[in-house]
């Protein structure tokens, strides 16, 4: 058996030809031309074409393969005749003449072509997801994604960070998703909490004087999925001790930034900023996409001039800006349809077309009315204006949503690298749920100073100190300067209506670290998933993660989760009840 690897097969290039190489891997395609054989070799970094005739060596081999055979190949490299190159390829201009071919594996016919699968059902694509994997396509992202990791390592050992692991069966922590549960076989009726965060121990580092932490930790949290949600991800995990928010904000803009030079060959804008009151008034989202053209206006005052109640009398009136979009009446009721199932009451349309301005309330507005609003919303000729009216933050939403729908729509949102920090967050949010206010981020994130004195007569103004990244209209990073002083805490608590028993139970053993000397600190959590899906142009993150989960959470390779022995059930003091 000749296991000699010289070459990938995508370093066969014309640079090798006239030298004696050997490659292995998998049958791509396999061609016959009037009597010669060509085979497409597939390794994880590419494919190179062997080629064999009637009386060569190794051609009964080549005669007989399939797809996915596995194959040792030896030979010479040779230019391919003149209009056989294929330029797709790194090694598209060469082939290789073989003088000894090793037929490791046989495959049965796989249940789907690799070669061509992107259009075959994910189910079916998860459940031989080896295969799926053998896609140039998926093995890039994986390919991606471990080059973004070793450049994150490397810049954080360069900037004195320490890579420290934390448990996996931990308790619950305090990020507000359900826990995923583990029974405790030596201690009856309890049960570990995977953790859906490292928060708590990262604090209890910087406790410890660690200083400077990060971890490219596996979480979890039994939520609904999405395209961008998966039970358990990855978080690229930082805390730092002894800094302030500017000290983070830079250092980490500074990672993403070496990262896409290292990685993506891609020098980045200094990112922006903007407070989160902003980010809802301009765009009605916390994680914006400036991609998605001109911000929302908010036509509030304006409105109030007109003499129809309609919009007279809203709290709020918000404009989107349809730039050289001259719509049709179909589309324009298509826009008042999507409003309406994002839950507005209608929507008012303005179209500054070729012969004037019309639009759907020209009789309740008038002439006046409709260049009012048009001139305070910047309508040039050809644009077009939705107006949708409402409560509080409410008009902003769906304007942000009509806004992206239309970027989407007129193919704006294909390209560009646009990061965001978003700051300043509210401290607590309402939950309808609980019918209480509740932490937006966590409960140790710290307020901001300025608004200490607010915090027991108007919680809900309240801003914090916590920040997100934002890529593209996605939510990357999470983090917050800590509150690090017991009596600060204690007040948060109070506000959040937590009585010391729940306090004592849920974060005893945090605040009894507190009173050892807690250093001033804070940090950042990114998705490292869809850090990479951004990176690969990928549409979910399921494209940059070996082994994923179906939307329902079940993994079809394994077939998981599953029923268990009722004996390992009897282990953990568990029974089953339908
Ligand atoms: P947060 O809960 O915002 O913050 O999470 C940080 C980042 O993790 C990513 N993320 C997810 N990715 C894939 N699937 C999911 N289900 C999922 N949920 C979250 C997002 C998000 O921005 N402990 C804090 C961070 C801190 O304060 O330091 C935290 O976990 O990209």
């Amino acid at each position: 058996m000749n296991m000699g690897r010289t070459h990938y097969a995508g370093d066969v290039t014309d640079a090798l030809v006239g030298q004696k190489v050997s490659v292995a891997g998998w049958v791509h395609r396999r061609r016959d031309h009037g009597g010669l054989v060509f085979v497409d070799l597939r390794d994880r970094t590419g494919i190179v074409q062997i080629v064999a005739q009637p009386g060569d060596v190794g051609f009964s081999t080549l005669d007989k393969v399939r797809a996915e055979f596995v194959l040792g190949v030896t030979g010479t490299v040779r230019m391919r005749p003149a209009g056989m190159v294929n330029t797709d390829l790194a090694s598209g201009a060469v082939e290789i003449v073989p003088d000894d071919i090793v037929l490791y594996s046989e495959s049965k016919t796989p249940p789907f072509n690799v070669s061509d699968a992107e259009s075959v059902d994910e189910l079916l694509r998860l459940k031989y997801r080896y295969l799926d994997l053998r896609r140039p396509e998926l093995t890039a992202n994986m390919m991606l994604r471990h080059r973004s990791i070793m450049a994150i390592r490397e810049f954080f050992d360069q900037h004195g960070f320490l890579d420290i692991e934390t448990p996996a069966l931990a308790r619950s922590t305090p990020e507000g998703a359900r826990d995923f549960l583990v029974p405790s076989r030596i201690q009856p009726g309890e049960f570990y909490a995977l953790p859906q965060s490292p928060q708590i121990f990262k604090q209890l580092l910087m406790v410890a004087g660690l200083d400077r932490y990060y971890q490219i930790a596996k979480v979890f949290r039994d939520e609904d999925l999405r395209a961008d949600r998966q039970p358990e991800f990855t978080q690229i995990d930082v805390e730092m001790s002894f800094v302030d928010r500017e000290m983070i904000l830079e250092l980490m803009e500074d990672m993403l930034k070496s990262l896409f030079r290292s990685v993506m060959d891609v020098e980045l804008d200094p990112f922006p900023r903007m407070t989160w009151h902003d980010a809802m008034r301009l765009y009605g989202s916390d994680k914006p996409d400036l991609r998605a053209g001109p911000a929302l206006t908010d036509l509030t005052a304006a409105a109030h001039g007109l003499s129809w109640v309609v919009l007279q009398d809203a709290p709020h009136v918000v404009g989107v800006r349809l730039s050289g979009a001259e719509p049709s009446r179909r589309e324009l009721d298509q826009w008042t349809e999507s409003a309406r199932s994002l839950g507005a009451g209608g929507l008012v349309w303005i179209v500054n077309g070729t012969d004037g301005l019309r639009s759907s309330a020209a009789k309740w507005l008038g002439e006046d009315g409709m260049r009012g609003l048009s001139e305070g919303a910047g309508l040039e000729k050809g644009d077009t204006l939705l107006v949708v009216a409402g409560d509080g933050w409410k008009p902003f939403e769906i304007a942000g949503q009509l806004r992206l729908q239309y970027a989407r729509q007129s193919g704006r949102l294909k390209t560009g690298w646009r990061f965001l920090w978003v700051t300043d967050f509210p401290l607590f949010e309402w939950s309808e749920e609980q019918g209480r206010l509740v932490s937006a981020h966590h409960p140790f994130t710290m307020p901001n100073p300025e608004d200490f004195d607010k915090l027991e007569a108007d919680p809900a103004s309240v801003r914090s100190e916590a920040y997100d990244v934002v890529l593209n209209g996605t939510e990357l990073a999470s983090g917050s300067l800590r509150i690090y002083r017991p009596d600060l805490q204690a007040r948060i608590f109070a506000v959040l209506g937590l009585s010391p028993e729940e306090i004592q139970s849920k974060f005893g053993f945090l605040l009894d670290a507190f009173q050892y000397g807690a250093p001033p600190h804070g940090g950042i959590a990114f998705g490292l998933d869809r850090l990479v899906m951004l990176m690969a142009g990928a549409d979910s993150i399921r494209d940059v993660i070996a082994f994923p989960k179906t939307a329902k959470g079940t993994d079809p390779l394994m077939d998981a989760p599953s029923p268990v022995d009722p004996l390992q059930l009897r282990d953990v003091h568990l029974e089953i009840r339908r």
